[in-house]
């Protein structure tokens, strides 16, 4: 494919089950600091801030996703949301697969590629979440794991306008540790080759900070970060961002 155009960066923040109205204040301090960034930056607040948030960077340069979403469109199941209502919330974005989900939920990569279609159909973008545990890697099955969490994970049509794919090691989540720069290069090469559309944005996740950031961006194949603690401060948050602009 040769008229591909390059990956869009992206740094894309995380909150978790993080944040409450006050902290509506962070999303403004970095809306401020960061009025146009040439990269994409998005933030994924828990879903009962979307709205407001929403609200608060109207006008932006910040875009906004969820952190999940059901299958179906509408229905009964009780406590879920669908991709519809984060796209009515305001959101243009939604994760899905994180190994949190995955360990908490038991969801399996069937459940997210159904998860992924019908993200499409609200037209949001999916962002495909793939990482091997601590043992996994011990045992080298890094490459077959997150092969095989590719494969199963993204459903047929599945391409740069509709999909991120974020390389999160469920063992440099929150750990402080992170894969050293030719673990990461290698699964991301490893990724792009065998993604649907090399000009997929391939983003990395798992304890990225101010101080790391530079380098993990300087790695071949890395396109942005997939933020957790680090995107909850404006301030450490904007300093990611700032690293990926100049990368
Ligand atoms: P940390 O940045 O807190 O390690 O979390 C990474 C993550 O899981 C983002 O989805």
């Amino acid at each position: 494919m040769p008229d591909t155009p390059p990956p869009r960066k992206l740094a894309a923040g995380n909150w978790k089950m993080n944040g409450l109205g006050a902290d509506l204040a962070e999303a403004r301090a970095l809306a401020a600091a960061h009025a146009a960034p040439e990269v994409g930056v998005l933030l994924c607040p828990p879903a009962t801030l979307i709205s407001r948030m929403a609200e608060a960077l109207a006008g932006s340069a910040i875009a906004l996703g969820g952190q999940d979403c059901h299958a179906a469109a509408k229905g009964a199941h009780t406590g879920d949301i669908s991709a519809h209502m984060l796209a009515d919330a305001g959101a243009s974005h939604v994760i899905l697969g994180h190994s949190e989900r995955r360990a908490d939920h038991g969801e399996t990569s069937a459940q997210v590629a159904a998860k992924l279609r019908a993200a499409w159909a609200a037209g949001l973008v999916g962002i495909v979440c793939l990482g091997e545990s601590e043992q996994e890697r011990a045992t080298g099955r890094t490459l077959d794991v997150v092969g095989a969490q590719l494969a199963q994970s993204l459903p047929e049509g599945a391409h740069a306008a509709n999909t991120v794919i974020a390389y999160e090691p469920v063992w440099a989540i929150g750990s402080g540790h992170t894969p050293s720069a030719g673990e990461i290069a290698e699964v991301h090469a490893f990724l792009r080759a065998h993604a649907p559309d090399p000009g997929i944005t391939l983003i990395y996740g798992g304890s990225v900070n101010p101080a790391n950031a530079a380098d993990i961006f300087a790695i071949e194949g890395v396109d942005g970060a997939l933020v957790g603690g680090a995107s909850l401060k404006a301030a450490d948050f904007g300093a990611i961002i700032a690293a990926l602009r100049v990368s």
